[in-house]
């Protein structure tokens, strides 16, 4: 029996038609305009795509949005100097400096530098430590975000389950992990990381009540470590050569799709899955970052 697709186009859509309304009620009702600012250094191909589409998506669902571009030889000081206007910009409560960034220049000293309450992609280590303890409040990175919401929306809630997190990377596992046993929507699952020294990685992933996959490996995960009825949820996203193809590759996951889809219960394809839900909450963030500092605004008036 073939499984039952969960697709993140779809109900990204449906997230980003959300926004759209939350955002047109900001407006009118608190004359609040949610503003984000992207930030890109250098001419990355994919990077340029990338953050063209936030922009792009960003301004459909009404929101105010800034796109910098920026030489790859652009000094770090000067990166810095641009954050630093950024943070006090009261137009702007969504900050993303698209990684990954010119050598010359240090990531972690760029991340550490955005006001964590302006901070989107929630990789500042104010937000990952907020995160690591549980906070329900916490600005926490958009792909395992978009992962959540794919899980909740489409009937597999994770409480009480056993998730299973192959993969341990800042953007994507880890915060996964924390978020998956968070108490709350969402959360409150058995959580197992796996990862590329995992020794039989089978036997764990066959462990998985719902599997989340981000290895970066191409079809990786076939049929044989999935357990029958499984949740299957693919963040991979590689391009293998495709001479059959016009443009000589195909974009595939980190799970061997066709074979899969004959054990597991539901799963995400790629391309079509996490891909865009990616997007949608970084715009959620956004949101939430822009009602949260006008709250604090508002209170801090009230009380003066
Ligand atoms: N590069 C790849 N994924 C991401 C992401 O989620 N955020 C940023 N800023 N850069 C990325």
């Amino acid at each position: 029996m073939s499984a039952t697709l969960i697709s993140g186009k779809e109900i990204s859509q449906e997230i980003r038609e959300e926004i759209r309304q939350r955002v047109a009620e900001l407006k009118r009702a608190r004359g609040l305009t949610p503003g984000l600012a992207t930030v890109l250094v250098g001419d990355d191909p994919a990077s340029h795509m990338y953050v063209g589409m936030k922009n792009k998506a960003a301004k459909e669902a009404g929101l105010h949005s800034e796109q910098i571009t920026l030489p790859g030889s652009t000094p770090q000081d000067e990166l810095l100097g641009l954050i630093a206007g950024l943070n006090a910009n009261p137009e702007i409560h969504g900050i993303l400096v698209q990684l990954p960034l010119p050598d010359h220049i240090d990531d972690q000293a760029v991340l550490v530098a955005i006001d964590p309450d302006k901070d989107v992609d929630g990789f500042h280590p104010v937000n990952v430590g907020r995160l690591s303890t549980g906070d329900p409040d916490v600005l926490a990175p958009c792909t395992p975000l978009g992962v959540i919401e794919m899980l909740v929306r489409s009937g597999y809630d994770p409480e009480g389950r056993h998730a299973v997190v192959v993969g341990r990377s800042n953007i994507v596992g880890r915060p996964m992990a924390s978020l998956l046993l968070r108490k709350g929507r969402g959360g409150n699952a058995t959580v197992t990381v796996a990862h590329s020294r995992t020794r039989d990685l089978g036997a764990v992933t066959r462990l998985a009540d719902i599997l989340v996959v981000a290895m970066g490996r191409p079809e990786t995960i076939t049929a044989d470590m999935v357990k029958p009825g499984a949740v299957v949820i693919d963040v991979g996203t590689n391009r293998v050569d495709d001479p059959t193809r016009e443009r000589g590759y195909r974009v595939v996951g980190d799970v061997a799709f066709d074979e899969v889809k004959e054990v597991a219960e539901a799963i995400s394809p790629v391309p079509g899955g996490v891909g865009p839900m990616t997007i949608a909450m970084l715009l959620s963030n956004t949101v939430d970052a822009a009602v949260r500092m006008a709250d604090r605004m508002e209170g801090a008036g009230a009380g003066a």
